[in-house]
């Protein structure tokens, strides 16, 4: 297992090139399932996640190669396999992203229960409503949701209580080779959502509504692959410049798109950082002190929960109040107890961290509990006195390629070691 060593108070300068988004490459890769034929994703980020997704379409009979660096091809002729094992599903929840394209190719699906974890229950109780509405029959057996479709599935209406980023992306799979019309009401409206609406369109899906709350989906009886390029990763976007905000300096972020991330850059320009707006890039610089803000995740296009943790180790570098609302996932604060040992003073009531800014913080051995906790760690690293080693950083390396490297040739401190 690696750990990362970081010694704090070097200013970054240069620019990092943003990869492509975890988030939007899992469900492209998962629709690949949906019609058989060679698929193409340009931009496909080297990540822990994406393997082991690519593992789990291989155990349903799909094949890959990458033809060059971040160029993924996809063959899905031979699928044939149903089932995704909890062994998978329990080390990366988004593999429930099988079950809507399995259900619509080959009219069956078995896919583990993911169970708890780091950042909440997180159930997938909408999945399973939304698939029963287009008319799949599904049963819980030994912690699995076996879903069968006795003729095709038949387009219907779901409405979300809450909008869920993948169960509207399940739905879009499913119900694009289903019978009819399907509604998807208070649907989420993530940039990876627009980037799977792409790609079935692409792929043939007659879809309207992108971007909006309300997807309309007119269900065809075939697909053929599609080549799509995946977004730039907004999450790791933000998190290098929540890294400038602690480390001081001027980073231009290349690669990225400076319109997916509204209330996150709003955020940072009233933390004190100078923000510049390019079409494909951004240019972060803090050169004054670091003002305390209150923040409150909502689905897009509110504050991202992705970026929660590390806007709080930016909080911590203040010398103000700062009150942080997480309303998304109800256990999402496992950093604060390790950001306590840098120094850090937060109180957590419920779902609200106060954080009051202590202006300064020292290095420690912490540990990583999940990907964004982490990788707020490493941009409290950045700022703290002292060197801070991070254990488990497999949890990072589910969701940043090559953070440690990104880091370093911007003037960053920072090592990985064998533990
Ligand atoms: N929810 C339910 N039932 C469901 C589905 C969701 O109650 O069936 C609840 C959740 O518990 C949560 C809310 O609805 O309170 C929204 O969850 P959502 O379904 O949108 O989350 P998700 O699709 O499981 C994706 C990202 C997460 C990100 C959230 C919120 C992927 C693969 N994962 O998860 O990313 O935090 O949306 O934006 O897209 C990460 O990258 O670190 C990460 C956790």
């Amino acid at each position: 297992m690696d750990k990362i060593l970081i010694e704090g108070g070097r200013p970054l300068h240069g620019t990092i090139r943003v990869s492509g988004a975890k988030n939007a490459a899992l469900p492209l890769i998962a629709a690949t399932l949906l019609c058989p034929g060679e698929h193409t994703l340009y931009n496909v980020p080297d990540l822990r996640d994406i393997r082991t997704m690519l593992r789990l379409l291989e155990t349903l009979g799909a094949t890959y190669h990458y033809p060059e660096p971040h160029t993924l091809k996809i063959n899905s002729d031979g699928v044939q396999g149903f089932e995704a094992s909890y062994d998978l599903v329990k080390t990366m929840r988004a593999s429930v992203l099988v079950l809507g394209p399995l259900l619509a190719r080959l009219r069956r699906a078995r896919v583990s229960l993911p169970g708890g974890c780091a950042i909440g229950a997180r159930p997938i109780n909408f999945h399973m409503q939304g698939l029963q509405k287009l008319g799949a029959e599904l049963e819980l057996e030994a912690g699995y949701v076996d879903a069968v479709v006795k003729k095709r599935l038949q387009g219907g209406t779901i409405y979300f209580d809450v909008p869920s980023v993948t169960g509207t992306e399940n739905m879009l799979m499913a119900a694009a080779l289903a019978q009819g019309t399907t509604l998807i009401k208070n649907a989420a409206k993530e940039p990876e959502i627009g980037n799977l609406v792409d790609m079935l369109t692409a792929m043939g899906a007659q879809i309207s509504g992108r971007d909006t709350d309300m997807l309309t989906i007119q269900g065809v009886d075939e697909l053929q692959p599609a080549a799509t390029t995946i977004i730039a990763d907004r999450i790791e976007t933000g998190t290098y410049i929540a890294a400038v905000g602690t480390a001081g300096g001027e980073v231009t972020l290349s690669h990225c798109n400076p319109r997916h991330l509204p209330s996150f850059l709003e955020k940072m320009r009233a933390v004190g950082l100078s923000i510049e707006e390019h079409d494909s890039s951004i240019v972060a610089a803090r050169s004054g002190p670091i003002k305390s803000v209150d923040v409150k995740t909502m689905p897009y296009p509110g504050f991202p929960t992705d970026l929660q943790a590390q806007i709080m180790a930016l909080m911590t570098c203040s010398t103000g109040l700062s009150v942080i609302d997480e309303t998304i996932f109800e256990n999402r604060f496992m950093h604060v107890a390790e950001l306590h040992r840098m120094g850090a003073d937060i109180r957590v009531e419920g779902g609200r961290a106060i954080v009051s800014g202590t202006g300064r913080l020292s290095g420690a051995p912490v540990m990583a509990t999940d990907l964004r906790a982490s990788a707020s760690l490493v941009v409290a690293g950045l700022a703290a006195e002292g060197v801070t080693t991070i254990s488990r950083v497999y949890h990072l390396d589910r969701g940043y390629e090559r953070l440690d490297e990104k880091l370093q040739k911007v003037g960053a401190c920072i090592r990985r070691e064998k533990e």
